[in-house]
Protein backbone atom coordinates (compact mmCIF):
# COMPACT_ATOMS: atom_id res chain seq x y z
CA UNK A 1 0.00 0.00 0.00
CA UNK A 2 1.56 3.74 -0.94
CA UNK A 3 2.46 6.24 1.50
CA UNK A 4 2.73 9.77 1.57
CA UNK A 5 5.61 11.56 3.08
CA UNK A 6 5.20 15.37 4.06
CA UNK A 7 7.39 17.35 5.72
CA UNK A 8 6.05 19.91 7.34
CA UNK A 9 6.79 23.56 7.85
CA UNK A 10 6.36 24.90 4.18
CA UNK A 11 3.91 28.07 3.41
CA UNK A 12 2.07 27.41 0.58
CA UNK A 13 2.30 29.58 -2.78
CA UNK A 14 0.80 29.99 -5.95
CA UNK A 15 -2.22 28.60 -8.08
CA UNK A 16 -3.78 25.26 -7.84
CA UNK A 17 -6.07 24.39 -10.82
CA UNK A 18 -9.76 22.71 -9.15
CA UNK A 19 -10.93 19.81 -10.86
CA UNK A 20 -14.43 18.21 -11.56
CA UNK A 21 -16.06 17.60 -8.99
CA UNK A 22 -16.06 13.41 -8.10
CA UNK A 23 -20.09 14.09 -5.83
CA UNK A 24 -21.62 15.11 -8.88
CA UNK A 25 -19.96 13.41 -11.66
CA UNK A 26 -20.79 9.85 -10.15
CA UNK A 27 -24.52 10.12 -10.27
CA UNK A 28 -24.23 11.62 -13.66
CA UNK A 29 -22.54 8.55 -14.64
CA UNK A 30 -25.05 6.30 -13.05
CA UNK A 31 -27.72 8.87 -14.92
CA UNK A 32 -26.42 8.10 -18.38
CA UNK A 33 -28.09 4.80 -18.39
CA UNK A 34 -31.08 6.83 -18.65
CA UNK A 35 -30.41 6.21 -22.08
CA UNK A 36 -29.42 4.09 -25.14
CA UNK A 37 -27.47 7.43 -26.55
CA UNK A 38 -24.68 8.19 -26.77
CA UNK A 39 -23.19 10.15 -23.80
CA UNK A 40 -19.64 12.70 -23.74
CA UNK A 41 -18.39 13.90 -19.91
CA UNK A 42 -16.02 16.50 -19.27
CA UNK A 43 -14.52 17.83 -16.28
CA UNK A 44 -14.49 14.41 -14.79
CA UNK A 45 -11.32 13.81 -12.08
CA UNK A 46 -9.08 10.76 -12.37
CA UNK A 47 -10.13 9.27 -9.18
CA UNK A 48 -10.80 5.64 -8.25
CA UNK A 49 -14.02 6.43 -7.27
CA UNK A 50 -14.97 6.97 -10.45
CA UNK A 51 -13.07 4.15 -12.02
CA UNK A 52 -14.97 1.84 -9.78
CA UNK A 53 -18.62 3.70 -11.14
CA UNK A 54 -16.83 2.90 -15.07
CA UNK A 55 -16.54 -0.74 -13.77
CA UNK A 56 -19.95 -0.61 -12.75
CA UNK A 57 -21.23 0.39 -16.06
CA UNK A 58 -18.89 -2.02 -18.00
CA UNK A 59 -20.09 -4.65 -15.54
CA UNK A 60 -23.69 -3.52 -17.11
CA UNK A 61 -22.36 -4.15 -20.66
CA UNK A 62 -21.71 -0.56 -21.60
CA UNK A 63 -19.21 0.48 -23.27
CA UNK A 64 -17.05 2.73 -21.85
CA UNK A 65 -13.79 4.84 -22.68
CA UNK A 66 -11.86 7.16 -19.98
CA UNK A 67 -9.31 9.32 -21.21
CA UNK A 68 -7.67 12.11 -19.27
CA UNK A 69 -10.70 14.14 -17.99
CA UNK A 70 -13.20 12.72 -19.96
CA UNK A 71 -15.67 10.16 -20.41
CA UNK A 72 -17.48 8.83 -23.44
CA UNK A 73 -20.06 5.92 -22.60
CA UNK A 74 -21.23 4.44 -26.37
CA UNK A 75 -24.50 4.37 -27.51
CA UNK A 76 -26.26 0.81 -26.77
CA UNK A 77 -28.48 -1.09 -24.15
CA UNK A 78 -27.60 -2.42 -20.84
CA UNK A 79 -26.84 -6.56 -20.78
CA UNK A 80 -27.50 -6.71 -17.11
CA UNK A 81 -29.41 -4.97 -14.63
CA UNK A 82 -27.24 -6.51 -11.42
CA UNK A 83 -24.57 -4.43 -9.50
CA UNK A 84 -22.23 -6.69 -7.88
CA UNK A 85 -21.35 -6.78 -4.36
CA UNK A 86 -17.84 -6.98 -5.32
CA UNK A 87 -18.14 -3.29 -6.79
CA UNK A 88 -21.07 -1.71 -4.54
CA UNK A 89 -19.34 -2.58 -1.40
CA UNK A 90 -16.03 -0.74 -2.43
CA UNK A 91 -18.25 2.58 -3.04
CA UNK A 92 -21.69 3.44 -1.56
CA UNK A 93 -21.97 6.10 -4.57
CA UNK A 94 -22.77 2.90 -6.29
CA UNK A 95 -26.25 2.77 -5.13
CA UNK A 96 -27.15 5.84 -7.69
CA UNK A 97 -27.40 3.16 -10.36
CA UNK A 98 -30.63 1.70 -8.51
CA UNK A 99 -32.78 4.94 -9.97
CA UNK A 100 -32.19 4.95 -13.39
CA UNK A 101 -31.62 1.06 -14.05
CA UNK A 102 -35.43 0.85 -12.73
CA UNK A 103 -36.90 3.73 -14.69
CA UNK A 104 -35.05 2.82 -17.98
CA UNK A 105 -35.62 -1.34 -17.58
CA UNK A 106 -38.30 -1.65 -15.09
CA UNK A 107 -35.88 -3.94 -13.15
CA UNK A 108 -32.81 -3.51 -10.66
CA UNK A 109 -30.41 -5.94 -8.80
CA UNK A 110 -28.25 -3.64 -6.84
CA UNK A 111 -25.53 -5.10 -3.77
CA UNK A 112 -26.75 -3.80 -0.53
CA UNK A 113 -23.84 -1.03 0.67
CA UNK A 114 -23.87 -1.54 4.14
CA UNK A 115 -22.34 0.71 6.58
CA UNK A 116 -18.65 2.45 5.97
CA UNK A 117 -16.31 3.70 8.27
CA UNK A 118 -17.67 6.93 8.65
CA UNK A 119 -20.82 5.65 10.15
CA UNK A 120 -23.91 3.52 9.83
CA UNK A 121 -25.01 5.31 6.84
CA UNK A 122 -28.96 3.65 6.07
CA UNK A 123 -30.63 3.50 2.53
CA UNK A 124 -34.11 3.71 3.72
CA UNK A 125 -34.50 7.21 2.04
CA UNK A 126 -33.58 5.65 -1.27
CA UNK A 127 -35.96 2.87 -0.84
CA UNK A 128 -39.15 4.96 0.52
CA UNK A 129 -38.38 7.38 -2.60
CA UNK A 130 -38.30 4.42 -5.12
CA UNK A 131 -41.73 2.97 -3.68
CA UNK A 132 -43.62 6.19 -3.29
CA UNK A 133 -43.16 6.16 -7.54
CA UNK A 134 -44.62 2.28 -7.39
CA UNK A 135 -41.28 0.36 -7.53
CA UNK A 136 -41.74 -3.46 -5.65
CA UNK A 137 -38.37 -3.41 -3.63
CA UNK A 138 -37.21 -6.76 -2.04
CA UNK A 139 -34.20 -7.09 0.15
CA UNK A 140 -32.63 -10.98 -0.58
CA UNK A 141 -29.04 -12.33 -0.28
CA UNK A 142 -27.69 -8.69 0.16
CA UNK A 143 -29.41 -7.31 -2.43
CA UNK A 144 -32.31 -4.98 -3.01
CA UNK A 145 -34.45 -6.63 -5.40
CA UNK A 146 -36.31 -4.01 -7.64
CA UNK A 147 -39.01 -4.31 -10.10
CA UNK A 148 -41.58 -1.58 -11.48
CA UNK A 149 -44.08 -2.32 -14.47
CA UNK A 150 -45.15 1.10 -14.64
CA UNK A 151 -43.74 3.79 -12.62
CA UNK A 152 -46.09 7.09 -11.45
CA UNK A 153 -45.48 10.10 -10.11
CA UNK A 154 -45.92 11.12 -6.64
CA UNK A 155 -46.09 13.73 -3.89
CA UNK A 156 -43.08 12.28 -1.82
CA UNK A 157 -41.54 14.10 1.58
CA UNK A 158 -37.82 12.73 1.37
CA UNK A 159 -36.60 13.70 4.81
CA UNK A 160 -34.20 11.32 7.12
CA UNK A 161 -33.47 11.65 10.69
CA UNK A 162 -30.65 13.86 9.64
CA UNK A 163 -32.26 16.19 7.47
CA UNK A 164 -32.20 15.63 3.48
CA UNK A 165 -30.21 13.02 1.57
CA UNK A 166 -27.92 13.68 -1.52
CA UNK A 167 -27.94 10.49 -2.84
CA UNK A 168 -31.95 9.41 -2.11
CA UNK A 169 -32.63 12.97 -3.75
CA UNK A 170 -30.71 11.59 -6.64
CA UNK A 171 -31.97 7.83 -7.32
CA UNK A 172 -35.11 9.33 -6.31
CA UNK A 173 -35.03 12.16 -9.05
CA UNK A 174 -33.36 10.05 -11.62
CA UNK A 175 -36.33 7.38 -11.26
CA UNK A 176 -39.11 10.11 -11.47
CA UNK A 177 -37.82 11.74 -14.57
CA UNK A 178 -39.17 8.85 -16.76
CA UNK A 179 -42.34 8.14 -14.41
CA UNK A 180 -45.76 8.55 -15.81
CA UNK A 181 -47.09 11.89 -14.56
CA UNK A 182 -45.63 14.19 -11.96
CA UNK A 183 -43.57 13.69 -9.36
CA UNK A 184 -42.98 16.51 -5.92
CA UNK A 185 -40.20 15.74 -3.90
CA UNK A 186 -39.95 17.59 -0.61
CA UNK A 187 -36.78 18.40 1.68
CA UNK A 188 -34.99 17.39 -1.12
CA UNK A 189 -31.20 18.13 -1.58
CA UNK A 190 -29.79 21.12 -2.24
CA UNK A 191 -26.19 20.30 -2.53
CA UNK A 192 -24.89 21.87 -6.20
CA UNK A 193 -23.92 18.25 -7.13
CA UNK A 194 -27.52 17.65 -7.25
CA UNK A 195 -27.97 21.22 -9.03
CA UNK A 196 -25.31 19.45 -11.34
CA UNK A 197 -27.33 15.96 -11.57
CA UNK A 198 -30.65 17.81 -12.71
CA UNK A 199 -28.93 19.96 -15.03
CA UNK A 200 -27.62 17.48 -16.80
CA UNK A 201 -31.02 15.68 -17.04
CA UNK A 202 -32.74 18.57 -18.23
CA UNK A 203 -30.01 18.67 -21.20
CA UNK A 204 -31.15 14.95 -22.05
CA UNK A 205 -34.70 16.19 -22.13
CA UNK A 206 -36.42 16.08 -18.52
CA UNK A 207 -38.47 18.32 -16.62
CA UNK A 208 -37.44 19.07 -13.77
CA UNK A 209 -37.87 22.51 -12.10
CA UNK A 210 -36.75 23.79 -8.46
CA UNK A 211 -33.37 22.79 -8.03
CA UNK A 212 -31.55 24.10 -5.65
CA UNK A 213 -34.71 24.37 -3.52
CA UNK A 214 -36.32 21.63 -1.13
CA UNK A 215 -38.97 21.38 -3.41
CA UNK A 216 -38.36 19.33 -6.74
CA UNK A 217 -40.80 19.01 -9.76
CA UNK A 218 -40.62 17.06 -12.13
CA UNK A 219 -42.74 15.51 -15.11
CA UNK A 220 -42.18 12.67 -16.28
CA UNK A 221 -40.81 11.77 -20.05
CA UNK A 222 -41.08 9.09 -22.13
CA UNK A 223 -37.79 9.38 -23.89
CA UNK A 224 -33.96 10.97 -22.78
CA UNK A 225 -31.31 11.77 -25.23
CA UNK A 226 -27.44 10.94 -25.32
CA UNK A 227 -25.54 14.58 -24.66
CA UNK A 228 -22.25 16.06 -23.74
CA UNK A 229 -21.86 18.23 -20.62
CA UNK A 230 -19.15 19.71 -18.55
CA UNK A 231 -19.15 18.65 -14.37
CA UNK A 232 -19.05 21.49 -11.77
CA UNK A 233 -15.42 21.76 -9.90
CA UNK A 234 -15.24 20.36 -7.29
CA UNK A 235 -16.51 22.31 -3.75
CA UNK A 236 -14.53 20.36 -1.13
CA UNK A 237 -11.37 19.87 -3.10
CA UNK A 238 -11.71 23.45 -3.22
CA UNK A 239 -12.23 23.98 0.28
CA UNK A 240 -9.55 21.58 1.21
CA UNK A 241 -6.86 23.73 -0.19
CA UNK A 242 -8.60 27.21 1.10
CA UNK A 243 -8.02 25.24 4.72
CA UNK A 244 -4.14 23.84 3.56
CA UNK A 245 -3.51 27.65 2.53
CA UNK A 246 -4.84 29.00 5.47
CA UNK A 247 -3.36 26.35 8.09
CA UNK A 248 0.33 27.11 6.11
CA UNK A 249 0.52 31.23 6.09
CA UNK A 250 0.70 30.76 2.61
CA UNK A 251 -1.21 32.41 -0.23
CA UNK A 252 -2.91 30.11 -2.98
CA UNK A 253 -5.08 31.06 -6.12
CA UNK A 254 -7.75 28.30 -6.92
CA UNK A 255 -7.98 28.82 -10.71
CA UNK A 256 -12.15 27.38 -11.97
CA UNK A 257 -13.08 27.58 -7.88
CA UNK A 258 -16.23 28.93 -6.99
CA UNK A 259 -16.90 31.05 -3.84
CA UNK A 260 -20.72 30.92 -3.73
CA UNK A 261 -20.14 26.83 -3.06
CA UNK A 262 -18.51 27.44 -0.33
CA UNK A 263 -19.86 30.25 1.31
CA UNK A 264 -20.44 28.35 4.78
CA UNK A 265 -16.65 27.88 4.41
CA UNK A 266 -15.94 31.20 3.94
CA UNK A 267 -17.79 32.78 6.43
CA UNK A 268 -15.68 30.42 9.18
CA UNK A 269 -12.20 31.32 7.57
CA UNK A 270 -12.97 34.85 7.46
CA UNK A 271 -13.77 34.44 11.48
CA UNK A 272 -10.68 32.71 11.90
CA UNK A 273 -8.14 34.81 10.36
CA UNK A 274 -8.53 34.70 6.69
CA UNK A 275 -8.53 36.67 3.19
CA UNK A 276 -10.62 35.05 0.61
CA UNK A 277 -11.15 37.09 -2.75
CA UNK A 278 -13.50 36.07 -5.37
CA UNK A 279 -12.01 36.75 -9.10
CA UNK A 280 -13.35 36.20 -12.49
CA UNK A 281 -11.89 32.59 -12.91
CA UNK A 282 -10.95 31.33 -9.30
CA UNK A 283 -10.47 32.12 -5.70
CA UNK A 284 -7.54 33.87 -4.03
CA UNK A 285 -7.13 33.16 -0.52
CA UNK A 286 -4.40 33.92 2.75
CA UNK A 287 -3.83 34.28 6.30
CA UNK A 288 -4.90 37.77 7.66
CA UNK A 289 -2.30 37.64 10.08
CA UNK A 290 -0.05 34.93 12.38
CA UNK A 291 -2.67 33.87 14.53
CA UNK A 292 -5.74 31.70 13.77
CA UNK A 293 -8.70 32.52 16.12
CA UNK A 294 -10.82 29.30 17.38
CA UNK A 295 -14.47 29.26 15.71
CA UNK A 296 -17.51 27.04 16.40
CA UNK A 297 -18.95 24.60 14.02
CA UNK A 298 -21.70 22.57 13.39
CA UNK A 299 -21.91 20.69 10.08
CA UNK A 300 -25.20 20.55 8.32
CA UNK A 301 -26.94 19.84 4.60
CA UNK A 302 -26.35 22.52 1.90
CA UNK A 303 -25.29 25.36 2.50
CA UNK A 304 -24.47 24.78 5.99
CA UNK A 305 -21.23 23.57 6.93
CA UNK A 306 -20.69 20.26 4.62
CA UNK A 307 -19.73 17.30 6.63
CA UNK A 308 -17.14 16.52 3.63
CA UNK A 309 -14.71 19.45 5.13
CA UNK A 310 -15.23 19.04 8.89
CA UNK A 311 -12.28 17.00 9.34
CA UNK A 312 -9.91 19.48 7.37
CA UNK A 313 -11.08 22.21 9.41
CA UNK A 314 -10.28 20.53 12.49
CA UNK A 315 -6.35 20.38 11.22
CA UNK A 316 -6.58 24.15 11.11
CA UNK A 317 -8.07 24.76 14.50
CA UNK A 318 -5.59 22.29 16.06
CA UNK A 319 -2.95 25.36 16.11
CA UNK A 320 -5.24 28.38 17.06
CA UNK A 321 -5.72 30.37 20.03
CA UNK A 322 -8.16 29.18 22.12
CA UNK A 323 -10.76 26.36 21.96
CA UNK A 324 -12.73 25.99 18.98
CA UNK A 325 -15.97 23.52 19.10
CA UNK A 326 -17.04 21.07 16.18
CA UNK A 327 -20.64 19.59 16.05
CA UNK A 328 -21.23 16.72 13.38
CA UNK A 329 -24.81 16.85 12.96
CA UNK A 330 -24.79 14.62 9.32
CA UNK A 331 -22.49 11.61 10.62
CA UNK A 332 -22.44 11.33 13.80
CA UNK A 333 -19.45 8.82 14.08
CA UNK A 334 -17.11 10.62 11.56
CA UNK A 335 -13.99 11.16 14.20
CA UNK A 336 -11.54 8.62 13.25
CA UNK A 337 -9.07 11.99 12.30
CA UNK A 338 -8.92 12.99 16.28
CA UNK A 339 -6.79 10.07 17.37
CA UNK A 340 -4.13 10.44 14.56
CA UNK A 341 -4.35 14.25 14.92
CA UNK A 342 -4.07 13.60 18.98
CA UNK A 343 -0.72 11.14 17.68
CA UNK A 344 0.65 14.48 16.11
CA UNK A 345 0.26 16.63 19.33
CA UNK A 346 -2.93 18.32 18.73
CA UNK A 347 -5.68 18.13 22.05
CA UNK A 348 -8.95 17.35 20.81
CA UNK A 349 -11.22 15.90 23.20
CA UNK A 350 -14.59 14.02 21.76
CA UNK A 351 -18.24 14.52 23.93
CA UNK A 352 -20.45 12.41 21.49
CA UNK A 353 -20.29 13.83 18.53
CA UNK A 354 -18.86 17.37 19.56
CA UNK A 355 -14.81 17.30 19.40
CA UNK A 356 -13.25 20.32 21.64
CA UNK A 357 -9.85 21.09 20.31
CA UNK A 358 -7.64 23.34 22.21
CA UNK A 359 -5.38 24.78 20.34
CA UNK A 360 -2.00 23.89 20.39
CA UNK A 361 1.49 26.05 19.77
CA UNK A 362 2.70 23.37 16.98
CA UNK A 363 1.96 19.91 15.73
CA UNK A 364 4.57 17.64 15.63
CA UNK A 365 4.97 14.96 12.57
CA UNK A 366 4.24 11.20 13.25
CA UNK A 367 3.20 8.15 11.47
CA UNK A 368 -0.54 8.16 11.02
CA UNK A 369 -3.42 6.00 9.34
CA UNK A 370 -5.85 7.78 7.07
CA UNK A 371 -9.41 5.81 7.64
CA UNK A 372 -11.05 7.69 4.90
CA UNK A 373 -11.38 9.78 2.30
CA UNK A 374 -11.69 13.58 4.26
CA UNK A 375 -9.95 12.23 7.07
CA UNK A 376 -6.87 11.64 5.02
CA UNK A 377 -7.00 14.79 3.38
CA UNK A 378 -7.09 16.13 7.15
CA UNK A 379 -3.76 14.74 7.81
CA UNK A 380 -2.67 15.82 4.66
CA UNK A 381 -2.95 19.59 6.14
CA UNK A 382 -1.50 18.44 9.67
CA UNK A 383 1.17 17.11 8.11
CA UNK A 384 2.15 20.24 6.19
CA UNK A 385 1.65 22.35 9.36
CA UNK A 386 3.73 19.93 11.56
CA UNK A 387 7.20 19.92 12.32
CA UNK A 388 8.89 17.00 10.84
CA UNK A 389 8.06 14.25 8.83
CA UNK A 390 4.49 12.58 9.03
CA UNK A 391 4.16 9.74 7.03
CA UNK A 392 0.40 9.48 5.79
CA UNK A 393 -0.31 5.38 5.22
CA UNK A 394 -3.30 3.65 3.75
CA UNK A 395 -3.34 6.51 1.17
CA UNK A 396 -5.07 4.77 -1.05
CA UNK A 397 -8.46 6.37 1.06
CA UNK A 398 -6.99 9.79 -1.19
CA UNK A 399 -6.90 8.70 -4.35
CA UNK A 400 -10.71 7.61 -4.18
CA UNK A 401 -11.38 11.55 -4.06
CA UNK A 402 -8.03 13.66 -4.56
CA UNK A 403 -7.12 14.07 -7.81
CA UNK A 404 -2.81 14.26 -8.16
CA UNK A 405 -2.71 15.64 -4.66
CA UNK A 406 1.01 15.49 -4.37
CA UNK A 407 1.70 17.08 -7.73
CA UNK A 408 -0.69 19.81 -7.18
CA UNK A 409 0.73 20.50 -3.43
CA UNK A 410 4.13 19.95 -4.91
CA UNK A 411 3.66 22.53 -7.59
CA UNK A 412 2.51 25.28 -4.46
CA UNK A 413 5.83 24.61 -2.38
CA UNK A 414 4.53 21.63 -0.06
CA UNK A 415 7.12 18.77 0.12
CA UNK A 416 5.35 15.70 -0.07
CA UNK A 417 5.94 12.83 -2.31
CA UNK A 418 4.56 9.30 -2.76
CA UNK A 419 6.04 5.94 -1.47
CA UNK A 420 4.88 2.81 -3.20
CA UNK A 421 5.41 -0.16 -1.36
N1 LIG B 1 -29.42 9.02 5.46
C1 LIG B 1 -30.48 8.31 5.97
N2 LIG B 1 -31.15 7.48 5.12
C2 LIG B 1 -30.81 7.36 3.81
C3 LIG B 1 -29.75 8.10 3.31
C4 LIG B 1 -29.06 8.93 4.17
O1 LIG B 1 -30.80 8.40 7.14
O2 LIG B 1 -31.49 6.60 3.11
C5 LIG B 1 -28.66 9.90 6.36
C6 LIG B 1 -27.18 9.55 6.41
O3 LIG B 1 -26.92 8.52 7.33
C7 LIG B 1 -26.57 10.87 6.81
C8 LIG B 1 -27.45 11.87 6.10
O4 LIG B 1 -28.68 11.19 5.82
O5 LIG B 1 -26.70 11.07 8.18
C9 LIG B 1 -26.87 12.42 4.83
O6 LIG B 1 -26.43 11.36 4.01
P1 LIG B 1 -26.54 11.47 2.45
O7 LIG B 1 -27.49 10.44 1.95
O8 LIG B 1 -26.78 12.88 2.03
O9 LIG B 1 -25.10 11.04 1.97
P2 LIG B 1 -24.79 10.40 0.61
O10 LIG B 1 -25.70 10.95 -0.42
O11 LIG B 1 -24.70 8.92 0.74
C10 LIG B 1 -23.12 12.25 -0.22
C11 LIG B 1 -21.66 12.31 -0.54
C12 LIG B 1 -20.85 12.20 0.73
C13 LIG B 1 -21.25 13.33 1.66
C14 LIG B 1 -22.77 13.28 1.92
C15 LIG B 1 -23.26 14.43 2.76
C16 LIG B 1 -21.62 11.35 -2.75
C17 LIG B 1 -21.12 10.30 -3.64
N3 LIG B 1 -21.33 11.24 -1.46
O12 LIG B 1 -23.32 10.96 0.36
O13 LIG B 1 -19.49 12.36 0.35
O14 LIG B 1 -20.56 13.22 2.87
O15 LIG B 1 -23.48 13.30 0.66
O16 LIG B 1 -23.00 15.63 2.15
O17 LIG B 1 -22.21 12.31 -3.21
C18 LIG B 1 -17.17 12.12 0.48
O18 LIG B 1 -17.11 12.63 -0.66
O19 LIG B 1 -16.16 11.92 1.19
C19 LIG B 1 -18.48 11.72 0.99
C20 LIG B 1 -18.62 10.87 2.00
Amino acid sequence: MDKLVVEGGKRLTGEIAISGAKNACLPILAATLLTDEECIIHNVPRLKDVSTMVCILESLGRKVEYEKNTIKISAGKVKACTAAYELVSTMRASIAVLGPLIAKYGEAKVSFPGGCVIGARPIDLHLKGLRALGVDIHIEEGYILASAKKMKGAKIYLGGHFGSSVLATANTLMAAVMAEGETIIEDAACEPELIDLANFLLKMGAQISGMGTPTLKIKGVKKLRGIEYTVIVDRIETGTYMLAAIATGGSLFLKGAKLEHNLALNDKLLESGGIVKERSNGIEVCRSGKKIKPIDITTLTYPGFPTDLQAQMMSLVTICEGISVITEKIYTERFIHVSELNRMGANIVLEGSTAIVKGVKKLSGAPVMASDLRASAALVIAGLIASGKTEISRVYHLDRGYEKIEEKLSAVGASIYRVKE
